[in-house]
């Protein structure tokens, strides 16, 4: 049995896509060289409740992956023990083979290259689109440090790089608070991109947005891969769909499965969680 979770008009767009996928897998590391992260065996217990259970999953070097599973399937939760907000009862993660982030504090872990987005936008709206990536780009050092200081050549071009990957060239003299929310978005992704992080978290990148911007969100997460490992979490089937090299599916705080999204949404679990829901 395969059960099309696709509406429709979903279906004509997927070979539009198909290209933008394959691009983002060409840029990709080879496995062989080692993950970038693995969680194993990683349990989260609220109150005796399980949000993660025995969860064990990898990120390759380069690659996108999109996570996706119910309401509650611990998507979030996981999030949180990567970046350090949330500490596990049990289980073990490693930000390449060397370094165990169990064992860091949430800003080291920043500093190691790890950028999380959170869903609510972070930007300073009474300053420039440029002035924002020019303050994340400072990262810790003060406000008034930062403006103070003069930009090197070098910190320009970083600047001027990342405004042409977000797509935000023509707004970076705009006021943050002007934007678009799809736009404010991306200005955030930018920001963290101002860090150079080896991964990125997205926690439900597309919420809320049009579209136009929702189309835009993928080829900007696709363009990003094979330069930074991304991890995408989202509820929005006909946008992972888009995306979608790898996905893993969650579901009481455990991967239900994995692989192709194809392959996925023909696996009879997944197809069960989801009609269950
Ligand atoms: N701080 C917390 N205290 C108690 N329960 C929590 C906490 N955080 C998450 N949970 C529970 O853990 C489960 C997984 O939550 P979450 O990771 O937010 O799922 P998702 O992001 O996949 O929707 C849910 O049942 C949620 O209610
Ligand atoms: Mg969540």
């Amino acid at each position: 049995m395969k059960m099309d979770l696709r509406p429709a008009a979903a279906v004509s767009r997927r070979d539009a896509w198909r290209e933008k996928r394959e691009a983002a897998l060409q840029r990709q590391g080879s496995p062989l060289g080692g993950g970038v992260l693995y969680l194993q065996h990683v349990t989260v217990s609220f109150d005796g409740f399980k949000a993660l259970d025995d969860l064990t999953l990898h990120v390759d070097p380069g690659e996108l992956l999109c996570v996706i599973g119910p309401n509650g399937a611990g998507k979030t939760t996981m999030m949180d023990v990567i970046t350090g907000k949330t500490r596990p009862d049990e289980g073990t993660v490693w930000f390449g083979n060397q370094i165990n982030l169990l064992a860091l504090s949430e800003p080291e872990i920043v500093q190691i290259g790890i950028g999380r987005k959170f869903q609510k936008p972070t930007v300073f709206d009474f300053l420039t689109v440029f002035e924002n990536l020019e303050l994340a780009l400072a990262g810790d050092k003060s406000f008034w440090h930062t403006f103070a200081a003069r930009l090197t050549r070098a910190d320009r071009e970083r600047i001027d790089a990342v405004l042409e990957t977000t797509g935000l060239e023509a707004k970076r003299d705009a006021p943050a608070g002007a934007l678009a929310h799809g736009q404010k978005q991306w200005l955030e992704i930018g920001m963290l991109l101002m860090q150079e992080p080896k991964l990125l978290l997205v926690d439900e990148p597309v919420a809320g947005m049009t579209p136009q911007e929702t189309e835009r969100t993928g080829e900007l997460l696709l363009s990003l891969a094979g330069r930074h490992s991304v991890v995408v979490v989202e509820h929005d089937m006909e946008f992972v769909r888009s995306i979608a090299n790898r996905v893993a599916v969650l579901h009481e705080g455990r991967v239900l499965a994995e692989g192709s999204m194809d392959d996925v949404q023909e696996d009879p679990r997944v197809i069960e969680v989801y009609l269950g829901a």
